[in-house]
């Protein structure tokens, strides 16, 4: 195809305005589906993202459109992640496309994902059509949204398009606004093949896919490539473009998009973001920017029962196959036995991934904590990451400990920016910038990732009403005052309770710790000291008392199936436990001990 024909585009915009219904009606209008293939959100593709109605992995569509103007015009739309702990797989998407579409709801307005994506087209040098999506609703105020979009945005929003993607009001205007206000792909032909890697998934029938976008040059079938990153060499098997289902084609040129299969093995062999050439005849440089993703946050994985050890390796195994940017590494806990030590790009990413461990492996998994990684100096000049808690150097030999800060921008309705600010405050949040569009405020804080992996977006919520959107980057390590606070459970420590916090809140976050725990492990036949301890100093102190009763005394000696019965309960019950010693803490104690509120 020449380029003049080719569009190719993504769709940005903040969760919930509507990205994936618009997808589905460009798919259906262009006939690129027939009507009975049809099925609701068709680009999201893996069940949990069905369920949670959130796009986890880019994902991509070829449509063939008829234009007014009597030609035929390819149009490939990359559907991007939304959510930020995916930010790095949306900047290489957004530089596979020359424009975007920008779908704001028109009863709701700017949101913080909004701006986070918005700015990455931006970046990306997007050619940028805004798309007021939701106008059927009575709430809809088109005029005022586009107004909030020149505002906040700051792009010319004069001729927006007002749509409904539900009721498809204002599709066909979509359309030829993506063919003429779109500028075309450029590249050429004749050059030695560049290819950008986009995406890549695992398919259970023909392995690992790999989605490229051709810069310049001409792939085919059978072609030997190379992946500049990896110096990995592939010959092409297969070579196909998605309608989104996968059609043959023979071969794809600058400015195209599809997708091969090489006989790769795993999807981590194949790193977003690199470049595709000729093992023969290849381009002089690789694309610029190319960064692997870095896990942020990590907390350690383990088997409710131990038994089970061998089944959360195999699983962990598997779904790191398909997943490059999840880490692991074996970890022995001296509280919770045999487990992972866990990277993920994000707290999202993490449920993501053990909700998978759980449901698609049938695992029962105790999760610590998340922490963040932390930079540690040590006075003889070597720098440590330190991944978890429990491995924290003794002090007498650390000069000095970093953290990751992160800009995070935060969007509210005014009635709810004290609390907001609050929680930031609190949350030893630096205020950098606060600004109205309307009768909503924008916040933008610099705070340590440490306070926000937690549940700060939990709480933001909460806080909010659910009204707040919240958006992040990480920007840069920052010194400060960090401490190890270790639990001891009946004199022993527990590591996995361990954690970082600031020196000056370790005293209200040990005692915190230690009242909760008080109340989250159940009592015992003796009593039970709980403590909070820096070094060796206790800084916070509660004592469980002894349970009174006996638990099967209710049964009256007699009936022995009933006290039977009791008993098998009780063994199930221990099943969510965990031994220490001589003390049982229920697995939820790992989570809800460190919940602020
Ligand atoms: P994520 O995939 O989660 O990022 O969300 P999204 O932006 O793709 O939003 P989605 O298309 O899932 O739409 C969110 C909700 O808004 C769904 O319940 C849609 O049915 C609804 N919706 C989308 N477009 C319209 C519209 O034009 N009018 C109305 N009334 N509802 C719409």
């Amino acid at each position: 195809t020449d380029l003049d024909h080719i569009r190719n585009f993504s769709i940005v915009a903040h969760i919930d305005h509507g990205k994936s219904t618009l997808a589905d009606r460009l798919i259906q209008l262009t006939g690129t589906v027939a009507a009975r293939d049809m099925k609701a959100q068709m680009l999201d593709s893996m069940d949990i993202e069905r369920e949670r109605g959130i796009t986890i992995k880019a994902n991509t569509v070829r449509i063939e459109y008829p234009a007014k103007d009597g030609q035929t015009y390819i149009l490939n739309l990359i559907d991007t992640p939304g959510h930020v702990d995916f930010a790095y797989e949306v900047s290489r998407s957004m530089r596979a496309v020359e424009g975007s579409l920008l779908v704001v709801d028109a009863s709701q307005g700017v949101e913080a994902q909004t701006l986070a994506n918005v700015y990455q087209a931006i970046d990306a040098g997007h050619e940028i059509v805004p798309v007021l999506n939701k106008i059927d609703l009575p709430a809809a105020d088109p005029d005022a949204v586009k107004a909030n979009i020149e505002d906040v945005i700051g792009i010319d929003a004069s001729d927006a398009i007002p749509i409904s993607a539900k009721t498809g009001l204002g599709i066909p205007e979509v359309l030829e606004a993506i063919v003429h206000r779109l500028p075309p792909p450029k590249g050429d032909r004749n050059a030695p093949l560049k290819a950008m890697l986009v995406d890549s998934w695992y398919d259970p029938y023909l392995g690992v896919v790999v989605m490229i976008r051709v810069m310049d040059g001409i792939v085919r079938k059978g072609d030997r490539i190379k992946m500049m990153q990896t110096g990995a060499v592939y010959g092409i098997d297969k070579l196909a473009v998605l309608k989104p289902q996968m059609v043959d084609i023979p071969e794809l040129g600058p400015g195209e998009i599809g997708v091969f299969t090489a006989s790769i093995k795993q999807v981590r062999d194949t790193r977003v973001g690199d470049t595709i050439t000729h093992e023969k005849k290849p381009c002089a440089a690789p694309l610029p920017g190319f960064k692997p993703a870095q896990p942020v946050v990590f907390c350690g994985l383990f088997p409710v029962d131990a038994a089970d050890f061998e089944a959360l390796r195999d699983a962990i195994e598997k779904l790191a196959l398909n997943d490059a940017s999840f880490s692991y590494e074996m970890e022995t806990s001296a509280a919770l036995g045999f487990g992972f030590r866990c990277g993920f790009l994000g707290l999202l990413h993490l449920e993501v991934v053990r909700d998978r461990l759980e449901r698609e492996y049938d695992l029962d998994l105790i999760t610590t904590a998340p922490s963040v990684v932390f930079k540690i100096y040590m006075r003889d000049g070597e720098v440590r990451e330190l991944h978890n808690p429990a491995d924290m150097p003794d002090l007498t030999y650390v000069d000095h400990i970093e953290e990751p800060r992160i800009k995070a921008t935060i969007m509210v309705p005014d009635d709810y920016l004290g609390d907001v600010l609050k929680l930031c405050q609190d949350r030893r949040g630096i205020q950098l910038d606060l600004t109205y569009a309307g009768s909503r405020a924008m916040v933008v804080y610099d705070l340590p990732l440490a306070e926000v992996v937690f549940d700060f977006y939990d709480r933001l919520k909460s806080v909010t009403k659910g009204y707040a959107s919240f958006d992040y980057q990480l920007s840069e390590y920052r010194e400060d005052r960090l401490v190890k606070m270790s639990i001891l459970v009946n004199d022993e420590p527990v590591d996995a309770l361990s954690i970082m916090v600031h020196a000056d809140r370790a005293e209200t976050r040990g005692r915190a710790m230690v009242e909760k725990l008080k109340e989250l492990i159940p009592r015992h036949m003796f009593k039970i000291p709980i403590q909070a301890a820096i070094g060796g100093r206790v800084i916070a102190r509660e004592t469980l008392s002894a349970m009174r009763k006996d638990v099967t005394a209710k049964c009256y000696g007699g009936d022995a199936t009933r006290k039977k019965k009791l008993l098998e309960k009780q063994k199930a019950g221990k099943k969510k436990m965990r031994q220490f010693g001589k003390v049982e803490i229920p697995q939820s104690a790992f989570i809800s001990a460190l919940k602020m509120d």
